[in-house]
């Protein structure tokens, strides 16, 4: 795959998203790879040579919350349109562009949220395959004006030819080309990115295939093949350390790293004594018998403890944990750095570039490389390799499948540093840390055995710091209370409780009575995120 000199990313065939704040932008992102061509959010202040330099197959414009006649309202270059680059606004970014082209926006008659019914009147290009009518998801007080067709404003080029491809009852341009030479511009008012829009990804399809004539070869063997070059050239002969907590980002990172230099990477996994049942043995397990990489287990479960030693205080054990946690590592750090290592690798993924703030992408003044996701101290003695930053969630999980990690680590659900820590709520000792893991061993065997697992985001169980009463036998019990916790959801940011079915509840419930001494009732814990949190502490 040839590449060229200024671009630094995964993939030759890039589509440029500028972002204007639109909650869909990485929507549109995860769209356009998921149809086969890589994507890359960027600021709309990104200049027309920077775009030049990165040569995108095409552009987005997204969505956004403002009204482009809004003072401040955010504006790209209007020179952008005229790269020869075939360009697709979305909503605000398609009146944006409008705009800049010398139409007139308006806010509409009626605003237009939900579904709509779209008629298509062009089906050659945007709309190709598409069925005549199809529902569409529309989000706007604001549309670009077709009636009259208003004069160009002063000092603009004269309006290009413009092409209703399809319209709604309320918005008659639904979907729009304007064609003028050196331009080629589509402009879609609703939102082909959302799932309510069902030919929306067809839609996309037809812009990346038909307009922007990709060939569609975003492939996770390619990304593998190329990131195992790339990071080969970069680590040359030296070394690299990588914290294994053994979730799916960290455990892709580090198998990544290990395709690509083997022995030159050492995998640190911290053993806080707050771990599941057998995690660090599934760790060792795959890592250092199955892939054999260098693994260093750092036990350090008698500190963690002892910090936690008459801790109820929620927030004073996450700080305790969190520092114990980064002293150790520095620890383990000190140690390699004096054995050559010159690289600390972290599986940061894209969505936490762009949250941070930072963009992708170093490519750019405008753009800054970031250096200090995740918090990392600015006087880091190591270099920071990061081979998953341009990567979604859903895309480590595709590349997890690709270098060979088993099922049971990338469809991983995820676990909090803290670990059971923030699920034994109150003062964390050793025996009821025994005995949560047993309970949480029951309650996983179970969700896996009816197929419950893929289906729910996070299931754990929380010890709680109430006894009550009981019978067993013929005798009174007074013993612990544990909760069930399982939650749906796709960001982690809001969450629904997950309706699991009562006959797996209760037998959930009875074995963890059964097999589990010191408890003797179970709850289910029934509250939605907000405004309940996903974990107890
Ligand atoms: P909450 O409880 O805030 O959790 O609704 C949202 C998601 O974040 C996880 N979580 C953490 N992950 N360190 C982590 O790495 C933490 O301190 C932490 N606290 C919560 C939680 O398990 C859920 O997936």
């Amino acid at each position: 795959m040839s590449k060229s000199p200024t671009n630094t990313f995964p993939h030759d065939e890039v589509i440029a998203i500028l972002d204007f704040g639109s909650q869909t932008a990485q929507l549109i992102a995860r769209r356009v790879r998921e149809a086969g061509a890589f994507s890359v959010l960027m600021a709309p202040s990104v200049t027309p040579d920077q775009l030049r330099a990165i040569r995108p197959k095409g552009i987005i414009l997204s969505g956004g919350p403002s009204s482009v006649y809004e003072p401040g309202a955010p504006t790209c270059d209007p020179a952008i349109l005229d790269l020869g680059i075939p360009v697709l606004g979305i909503c605000y970014g398609m009146q944006l562009a409008c705009r800049l082209m010398g139409f007139t926006v308006d806010r509409a008659e009626q605003r237009e949220f939900g579904r709509a019914s779209l008629h298509i009147k062009d089906r050659s290009d945007l709309f190709g395959a598409i069925p005549e009518k199809t529902a569409v998801w529309m989000s706007h007080g604001d549309q670009v004006q077709a009636a009259g067709m208003p004069a160009p404003r002063a000092g603009s080029s004269p309006l290009p030819q413009l092409h209703v491809l399809a319209s709604t009852d309320t918005c008659p341009l639904a979907a729009i080309r304007l064609d003028q030479p050196g331009r080629t511009f589509y402009g879609v008012q609703f939102h082909p990115e959302v799932t309510h829009t069902p030919h929306g990804v067809d839609i996309l399809r037809n812009f990346l295939y038909e307009v922007c004539k990709c060939a569609g070869s975003w492939k996770m063997a390619d990304f593998l093949d190329t990131e195992v070059r790339r990071i080969r050239e970069r680590v040359g002969d030296r070394g690299v350390i990588c914290g294994l907590s053994g979730g799916v980002d960290s455990s892709v990172c580090a198998a990544l790293l290990h395709r690509a230099i083997g022995d030159q990477l050492t995998c640190v996994f911290i053993d806080t004594g707050l771990l599941r049942k057998n995690e660090r043995e599934l760790v060792e397990t795959t890592f250092r018998d199955h892939f054999r990489v260098r693994l260093r287990v750092i036990d350090a479960s008698e500190q963690f403890l002892a910090d936690l030693n008459d801790q109820t205080d929620p927030q004073e054990k996450r700080l305790r944990i969190g520092s114990r946690f980064i002293r150790v590592f520095e620890q383990a750090e000190r140690e390699l750095a004096g054995a050559g290592v010159h690289f600390l690798a972290q599986g940061t993924l894209y969505p936490d570039v762009i949250e941070s703030g930072h963009g992708h992408a170093g490519q750019s003044a405008s753009i800054k490389l970031h250096h200090n996701v995740g918090g990392l101290p600015d006087d880091l003695k190591f270099e920071l390799l990061e081979p998953l930053r341009d990567l979604f969630k859903d895309e480590v999980r595709k590349l997890g499948e690709v270098l060979g990690l088993p099922d049971q680590i990338i469809w991983r659900h995820p676990f909090p540093g803290p670990g059971l820590a923030v699920r034994i709520l109150g003062e964390v000792t050793r025996p009821k840390l025994d005995l949560l893991r047993e309970c949480d061993e029951i309650l996983l065997e179970e969700i896996v055995a009816n197929n419950l697992y893929r289906s729910t985001s996070q299931v754990f169980a929380v010890l709680l710091p109430v006894k009550s009463v009981g019978v067993m036998g013929d005798g009174r019990t007074y013993e612990s209370c544990v909760a069930i916790r399982a939650v749906e959801t796709q960001d982690f940011m809001t969450a629904d409780w997950a309706r699991i079915p009562f006959d797996v509840l209760a037998n959930i419930s009875n074995r963890i009575i059964n097999e589990v001494r010191g408890v003797n009732r179970v709850v289910y814990d029934i509250s939605s995120k907000p405004p309940a949190t996903i974990e107890w502490e």
